[in-house]
């Protein structure tokens, strides 16, 4: 098991420390703190939800293992509630996207209305003292910010403006509220959920792992920004090439973000907030990864891109569009086998900490540092 000598080296400068402890990666006991302390008593993305458009338009979704329902109310704000009727219990919507006027519970025809009020409950007049006031839906912060939606699954976490700190600021030029999804796609990895957000964070792969693809692109990034809040965010520029993000099929990419200039134009900002959201914010495009822990050693990942508007009414956008999913493709072509492999080795009952390099794998030690933080916390109560 883990001590606090363990969590003191990942705390360290980058320089000297160390990295997780391997047991993070495949132990139960771990994960379910993770899940408690990050994914229940933290803000946690749960994507872009551009297509909630009208009253009704909900998503049904789990966040930390808690069956949930996002929607928008009447006065299109986004809610959050339990996805368990109130009743005896009954998960109220299947898993997905639709849209409803109000929730319906299949077992017993409980009815809630968009605000998560019990409107009808068949057949209780014997029931003394029963308050229809009293069995609303159980509310769960929510929140949207830069086109992302957030919730708070156990309502303990600070307000989301202080859980993001300069989260909206370092981002502005690359306006992420304004940008549309244009392709998504889900899937599920052998390993961790914080080894998939790891490998998208760090710079230290892309020689061995992306030798033709995304390695030739980059010189040596910057340093991790120094930021409040709960992300890791560090910039590369790259090397003579105007955008990352597409296979080089002959056709030009698609026009910059419209808010970015001087350096901006030039490079790719990766940056990742804590727990489990990422993305590479470049020049023309924003690829985003949601990573959704099923088990210590299974993930599975939402990806979305995401371009302004005037790209996605270019008249050739779909056959641009392909450009830049091809290269995703090949990308996580190359990088799942290395870090289903990582997990394996991870695995070992030998497996120790290893070091960081410090230029190039910053945001993993930021994360690891905020990971051992919190789970050192716990350790004390
Ligand atoms: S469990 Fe939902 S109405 Fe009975
Ligand atoms: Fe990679």
């Amino acid at each position: 098991m883990l001590n606090k000598a363990d969590f003191e080296k990942v705390l360290r400068p980058v320089e000297m420390a160390e990295s997780l402890p391997p047991v993070c990666y495949v132990d139960e006991t771990l994960f379910d703190r993770e899940m408690d302390q990050a994914f229940r008593g933290g803000w946690v993305s749960v994507g872009r939800l551009d297509d909630l458009v009208v009253p009704g338009d909900y998503l049904a979704l789990d966040v930390g293992g808690t069956p949930l329902v996002l929607l928008l109310d009447s006065s299109h704000q986004l809610r959050a509630f339990a996805n368990t009727c109130r009743h005896r219990g009954t998960q109220l919507l299947p898993p997905g996207r639709g849209r409803c006027k109000r929730i319906v519970c299949p077992f017993h025809a409980w009815t809630y209305g968009l605000d998560g009020a019990l409107l009808a409950a068949p057949r209780m007049d014997d029931a003394v003292d029963f308050c229809h006031a009293d069995y609303g839906l159980v509310a769960v912060p929510a929140a949207s910010r830069a086109g992302f939606a957030f919730v708070n699954v156990d309502g303990t976490a600070p307000p989301i403006d202080t859980w993001l700190g300069d989260f909206e600021a370092v981002h502005s030029p690359w306006r992420l509220g304004d940008l549309i999804t244009a392709s998504t796609r889900e899937f599920e990895v052998r390993c961790n959920w914080k080894i998939f957000l790891e490998v998208f964070n760090e710079y230290y792969h892309l020689q061995k792992v992306h030798p033709s693809t995304f390695s030739v692109y980059y010189a040596s990034p910057d340093p991790l920004d120094k930021v409040a809040g709960n992300f890791s965010t560090q910039f590369g520029e790259h090397r003579g090439v105007s955008s990352t993000g597409k296979v080089d099929d002959g056709t030009g990419p698609l026009p910059p973000l419209p808010g970015l200039s001087g350096r901006n134009l030039r490079g790719t900002r990766y940056s990742w907030v804590f727990p489990n959201l990422t993305f590479a914010a470049s020049i023309d495009a924003v690829w985003i990864f949601e990573a959704i822990p099923l088990t210590p050693a299974l993930t599975r990942v939402n990806m979305t891109v995401c371009f302004p508007q005037a790209s996605v009414e270019q008249a050739d956008f779909a056959t641009k569009l392909s450009a830049y999913e091809r290269r995703m493709e090949a990308g996580l072509a190359e990088d799942i086998p290395v870090i289903e492999t990582q997990q394996l080795g991870l695995s070992s009952s030998l497996a120790r900490a290893g070091r960081y390099s410090p230029g190039y794998e910053p945001s993993v030690h930021a994360f690891h540092r905020w990971i051992a933080q919190l789970l050192s916390e716990s350790d004390d109560g």
